[in-house]
């Protein structure tokens, strides 16, 4: 029988092994470390990704550790923060995304830097916001909503959208095009009953659906025209000026390119060259039940993401949901060597595999809120593993990698994942070198402070870095004939 005492023992011993790398680190703050920094900084504003960590962040870790030079990978990009960041400073960079939205958000933002004809862009951007041409009547392109985003909108309101929809795709230009798809993605919940919070989408109570737990008044609606206009407006702004004080940089310095590769990181990461980048910086799902596509469920409509596609987004997801099954496709992507040494330092990683035992023993006593727990950790883990081993094949000798994550708590156990995970990274290769601990951590939610006391969860931002010079394999002994 695994007892709470097992597991805290073991955390202490694993927080000891690390004590000297665990290190609180005053720069940092949740602003910092999250999308609020970024919610007022240029062309970032324009999509509220509230899972993003802020430009500031990136120029602070490029500020602060060294790199060689070369391209730097987001393998869990998101809106693209790190890529951004790294093309401003003059660095190649590439990144993987699985979530349409999310790669919709990088291609506008990239097409728009490659683009040559800015100013062209920036005036017929203002011209289609003061024309409103949409609002005449007209042909129509219908928002196809799935399930669980039907009557998302008021009937004005998504007739006005669409309509918007079929003026857009009349226009010659593709950017224009793009762009304008764009500002309309990013003012979906701005005009909607809707409000993302983490798990699920939350129903304002004016909906009118049947809503009686979760529903709340969201305040202001917004109308689908004033809104896309502003958001427009906002775009043409940020084009024409720049918020060059946000990097300390020369203006001469000329932006690195940007690659983006659509797909799961654990299908795309194999096919990637070995030693090819200079630096990873990423911030992966949290393993705390967070579902992405039921938050961004209204933009994935909205791209055409019918049910059954959103259904395999989420199991390709990296698992962090209740719902996540086990991949049982892993080993033939990563062949066999890799998928094997991944799985020894996950199966092998004592305090991890005592506290899916624990999970999995509460599960069989009833004891849980949501019997899909065990599974969920397990799966993050493993396939954490299987990403951490592939990052240190296609990282250089002596590339950081630099990673932000949440440590977590399911059934009164604290889950350090900064720990677990530091230590899989070891038997991968790499050096740890530090894990900066934010001065205030996060609280629990007040359910578990009820059960559970009120113990912080460390947020952290872990450093490690592939050894310059690869440990000599040990030579063959020289075999000597033996005269008989
Ligand atoms: C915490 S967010 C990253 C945010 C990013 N750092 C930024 O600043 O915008 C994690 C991202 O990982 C993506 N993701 C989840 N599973 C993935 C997978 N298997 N392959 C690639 N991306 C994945 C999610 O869609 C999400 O955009």
């Amino acid at each position: 029988m695994l007892t709470c005492d097992t597991i805290d023992h073991l955390d202490k011993k694993l927080t000891a092994d690390f004590s000297n790398i665990l290190e609180v680190n005053g720069d940092l703050d949740r602003r910092l470390v999250s999308f609020q920094a970024n919610k007022t900084a240029s062309e970032y504003r324009w999509c509220k990704y509230k899972e993003g960590f802020s430009s500031k962040l990136i120029n602070y870790i490029f500020d602060t550790i060294s790199m060689p030079n070369g391209p730097i990978l987001d393998p869990f990009a998101g809106a693209g923060t790190t890529m951004f960041v790294a093309s401003d400073r003059g660095k190649p960079s590439a990144g993987i995304e699985l979530l349409p939205h999310s790669a919709s958000i990088i291609q506008t933002r990239m097409n728009l830097r490659k683009c040559n004809n800015q100013i062209d862009i920036i005036q017929g951007l203002r011209d289609f916001a003061s024309e409103r041409s949409w609002t005449q009547k007209g042909k129509t392109i219908p928002f196809q909503h799935l399930r669980i985003t039907k009557g998302a909108f008021s009937a004005e309101t998504q007739r006005s959208l669409e309509r918007f929809r079929w003026e857009v795709q009349t226009l010659n230009d593709d950017l224009m095009r793009q762009v304008l798809q764009f500002a309309c993605m990013c003012v979906l919940e701005k005009i909607s009953f809707t409000r993302k919070d983490g798990q699920y989408l939350r129903w304002d109570h004016r909906s009118g659906r049947s809503v009686r737990k979760t529903a709340f008044d969201k305040g202001k609606i917004f109308g689908f025209n004033d809104a896309v206009v502003d958001k427009i407006n906002e775009i043409a702004f940020d084009l024409e000026s720049p918020d060059n004080d946000l990097f300390d940089l020369p203006e001469t310095v000329a932006k690195g390119s940007i690659d983006l590769f659509e797909g799961s990181c654990l299908s795309v990461l194999p096919k990637l060259r070995a030693r090819s980048f200079s630096g990873l910086i990423t911030s992966p799902p949290y393993c705390n039940r967070y579902d992405y596509t039921r938050t961004y469920a209204l933009e994935l409509a909205y791209l055409g993401v019918g049910e059954d596609a959103l259904k395999h987004l989420r199991q390709t997801m990296l698992t962090c949901t209740v719902e996540n099954r086990f991949k049982d496709d892993l080993e033939a992507v990563s062949g066999s060597k890799k998928y094997s040494d991944a799985m020894n330092a996950w199966q092998e990683q004592e305090l991890l595999a005592n506290i899916i035992g624990f999970l999995e023993q509460a599960k069989v006593a009833g004891e849980l809120n949501n019997s899909g727990i065990p599974r969920m950790v397990s799966g993050y883990f493993r396939e954490m593993a299987l990403a951490i081993f592939e990052f240190e094949r296609i990282l250089k000798p002596g590339a950081p990698l630099v990673m932000v994550n949440d440590n977590v708590r399911f059934h009164g156990i604290h889950i350090p994942v900064d720990l677990i995970l530091s230590d899989i990274a070891s038997k991968a290769g790499f050096d740890i070198e530090k894990i900066w601990v934010l001065p205030k951590g996060k609280g629990n939610s007040s359910q578990q402070m009820g059960e559970h006391g009120r113990s912080e969860l460390r947020k952290c931002v872990y450093i490690w870095k592939k050894p310059s010079k690869v440990p000599q394999a040990k030579k063959p002994m020289r075999q000597v004939a033996l005269s008989m």
